[in-house]
């Protein structure tokens, strides 16, 4: 079969991470006799750079024209770069919020899993970690408060800055219905995240999330406050399955997940709309201080085109090479940086390797079954 992929490479690391994602991309194509096309997109702040704007018209549509995209990062050093003195609907996030609000991409699966082999970049105690954790969030992506009506001025000689957190029964109710299908095709539990105690789009959302529910008797639902989950995420990892959330706080519990797998360089990540499209990309930002140097992890990228040929190709046996090829990767000791072990002794039993290597090593171990 022939697709069409559009790459959005972006900034920082971006570029790096992204090649070895289609170096692996390439080895499927060869192994399992596909053809994929790829269409350079700008996004961010090589969009800015080059068009003034970090998402033009014609970008989106390339988009459209696409079966899929997979993505890099964007955005620079929000201290530093000049990109961070732009009004904000010019800055380089402005390019992938519109990007997700116009392709309509309202779920976002986040899987989190801890890799036996990892274990020892696991911050947890052991016998928290126990068999290790899988758990998948699945984040709403194109609603509440980072869509919202928002302002910054003075009110009675006092700068007053608004957000607003808004929420249809119809958004709730579609990533609902998402996550519950997920669960079915996994340990059949949904956590459902809100802060009922406190706002009244998160009373809306339990009720409709109670509605959806009744519609899968098989699985086992619970509601549980953000700030509880937050908790429970370093306490007990073990106990989620599917994390049902707000845009909002799967942004932030979505990081906080990643750091319990041991390192955000391994988390990927893809965000759906009602058709077979999607934007696959690492959960991890551009890591500015890092760009360049060849030591970013490229394995969330890699991962997340192994996303791509999962739900948006149905290439399922495809997915599951790479997915096996990166296991065996780190089974035979090979690490970046970011997932070298601390102590000193169990570090000589690993070998640490650069972005560009730990593509190539990937990219050999991809095998036909
Ligand atoms: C993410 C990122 C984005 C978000 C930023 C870059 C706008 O943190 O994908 O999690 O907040 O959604
Ligand atoms: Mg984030």
């Amino acid at each position: 079969m022939s697709y069409r992929i559009g790459v959005i490479s972006g900034d920082g690391i971006g570029p790096e991470i992204v090649a070895e994602a289609k170096k692996v991309l390439d080895c499927i194509s060869r192994t399992y006799g596909h053809t994929f096309e790829y269409e350079e997109i700008l996004m961010g702040g090589c969009s800015i750079d080059a068009t003034g704007v970090p998402l033009t018209d014609e970008a989106i549509a390339q988009a459209l024209g696409c079966d899929a995209v997979l993505m890099g990062s964007i955005g620079g050093n929000t201290a530093t770069s000049p990109w961070y003195k732009l009004e904000p609907h010019l800055r380089p996030e402005a390019g992938l919020l519109k990007l997700r609000k116009s392709l309509n991409l309202f779920a976002n699966l986040r899987p989190a899993y801890l890799y036996e082999e990892l274990k020892e970049a696991c911050p947890l105690r052991d016998d928290i970690i126990g068999d290790g954790f899988d758990m998948m969030i699945m984040r709403e992506l194109t609603g509440g408060l980072y869509f919202g009506a928002r302002n910054t001025k003075e009110q009675d000689g006092v700068l007053t800055a608004t957000d607003t957190l808004t929420y249809n029964e119809n958004e709730i109710r579609r990533i609902a219905v998402r996550g519950f299908d997920i669960a079915m095709k996994r340990r059949k539990k949904v956590t459902s995240v809100d802060k009922a105690n406190v706002l009244d789009s998160s009373r809306l959302w339990r009720k409709v999330v109670e509605e959806v529910a009744a519609d899968y008797p098989e699985v086992t639902y619970e509601h549980m406050l953000v700030d509880n989950c937050a908790m429970q995420l370093v306490k007990d990892p073990k106990q989620f399955d599917v994390i049902l959330t707000e845009n909002m706080f799967g942004d932030i519990l979505s990081d906080e997940a990643s750091m319990v797998t041991g390192s955000i360089g391994m988390l990927s990540s893809a965000s759906l709309n009602d058709t077979r499209f999607g934007l696959y990309e690492p959960s991890g930002g551009s890591a500015p201080d890092i760009a360049g140097r060849g030591i970013a992890n490229p394995i969330a990228t890699v991962l997340s085109a192994a996303m791509m040929l999962r739900y948006s190709f149905d290439l399922d046996s495809e997915a599951d090479a790479i997915e096996a090829a990166v296991k065996q990767v780190l089974k035979d000791g090979y690490r970046t940086i970011d997932i070298m072990p601390q102590e000193t002794g169990r570090r000589a039993a690993v070998t640490q390797v650069g972005t560009a290597q730990m593509g190539d090593l990937i990219a050999e171990r991809i095998k036909k079954p």
